[in-house]
């Protein structure tokens, strides 16, 4: 049980504050609500104190409200500051470090980790001035969930819906993590590799890096030092996580050698090419007359099948893309690699896995019992399944 101080801004999303608090409380959560002037138009004080069981305050001076408890002690008091919804002018108020309400002050006074969930009209949210104050607001530690992608209130589609209540309690008990993993040095791999075919042209692949990044972040947050090798992607590092960019498989390959001795858990999450040029062209090739062209490829090394012959104590997880039997597929390539875990996902289906942020994986082990259905969800949450499942090895 945690003590959660819930911060309403004035958006229609305020609505859904009311059903966020219920299943706050019904998991044993102790609640406290704060509300902007702007969220005390959408819904009234009185449903969010009948539903936390608590004064809810909105005024930073308020002699009657102070006597009870101050806006200092309401940011001294919470494990987790969650601000749902947050309206883009609540976030470029954050980012600006203003404390110019009630719950801007508290935000700026508490020591508390503070999760956001944005909710706005798609163009605000896209506007390069909400992007550059979420963006300092990552980089200051704040942890956002969404928004989601949907039909706004404004009769806008498009980005900008606050999650779900149950998404937004996922994410806030996240944050409560104990540091399980503290004794852990996890080394993680992710995004595509690039093999250059001459000095312009690339082979690579659609990975985004998104799974290795949201297994980083999640690692990071229950405590364990992460060196995270990523290909060329375009993703922000998650916070408290080493990272070290590289290209090739083969750059990858030294990487991950350079970090392997010092690491007890190695998660291989990248979609390293399985070849590359055989020759290193150093001029562009020529558009020639002739309708075909040749590339030789030479293999690549098979990173996850060397560290696992080396691993010792070490939990060694893959990764495998399949479209079709799935499963036994994936429990050959368990054997054939010599890794404790192999997490597969479906890549015949659209809606999930390459550059989405949704997957459905499963987990599988050496046996029947040993492997698990992780339901369609979000990266991060599969990042929470996955590491749960490596707690789980460590163990043992
Ligand atoms: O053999 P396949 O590419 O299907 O296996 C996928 C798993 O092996 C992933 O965990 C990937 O990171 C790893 N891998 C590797 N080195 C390669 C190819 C794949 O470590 N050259």
């Amino acid at each position: 049980m945690s003590r959660v101080l819930l911060g309403v801004s004035g958006g229609i999303a305020a609505y859904k504050a009311c059903e966020l608090v219920r299943l706050l409380t019904r998991r044993g959560h102790e609640v406290r609500v704060m509300m902007t002037a702007g969220a005390v138009e959408f819904v009234t004080p009185l449903t969010l104190q009948t539903l936390s069981g608590h004064p809810v305050r909105s005024e930073l001076f308020a002699p009657g409200e102070e006597s009870q408890i101050s806006h200092i002690e309401l940011a001294d008091w919470a494990d987790v500051v969650v601000l749902a919804p947050a309206t883009a002018n609540l976030i470029a108020s954050l980012a600006q470090g203003l404390a110019n309400d009630l719950v801007t002050t508290v935000c700026l006074a508490t020591r508390a980790a503070v999760l956001v969930a944005p909710a706005m009209n798609v163009n605000m949210l896209q506007h390069p001035a909400t992007q550059a104050n979420l963006a300092t607001l990552q980089e200051r530690g704040v942890q956002r969930i969404g928004p989601d992608r949907g039909d706004l209130a404004c009769g806008w589609t498009g980005e900008g819906r606050m999650v779900d209540p149950e998404v937004i309690v996922a994410a806030t008990e996240r944050l409560m993590r104990p540091a399980v993993l503290a004794e852990e040095a996890v080394l993680i791999t992710a995004g595509p590799t690039e093999e250059p075919l001459d000095p312009v042209r690339v082979l690579s692949n659609r990975s985004s890096g998104k799974m290795g990044f949201a297994l980083a972040d999640e690692a990071a947050k229950r405590g364990a030092e992460v060196i995270l090798i990523a290909g060329p992607v375009s993703l922000p590092t998650p916070i408290g996580v080493r990272r070290i960019d590289v290209r090739t498989a083969e750059e990858m390959r030294s990487a991950v050698f350079a970090e392997f001795e010092h690491a007890t858990v190695v998660i291989k999450t990248a979609a390293v090419a399985d070849y590359r040029a055989a020759d290193t062209v150093d001029q562009k090739i020529k558009r020639e007359s002739a309708d075909t062209l040749e590339i030789k490829l030479v293999r690549n090394p098979d990173i996850l099948r060397e560290i696992s012959a080396a691993k010792g104590e070490r939990t060694v997880v893959g990764f495998a893309a399949e479209t079709e039997n799935v499963l036994a597929n994936a429990r050959d390539k368990l054997k054939r690699k010599g890794c404790d875990l192999i997490v597969v996902n479906d890549v015949s289906r659209a809606d999930i896995g390459f550059d989405v942020d949704q997957n459905e994986v499963t987990i599988v082990g050496p046996t029947a019992e040993e492997t698990t259905r992780v339901p369609l969800s979000s990266k991060v949450e599969i990042a929470a399944a996955i590491l749960d499942r490596i707690i789980q090895v460590r163990k043992t």
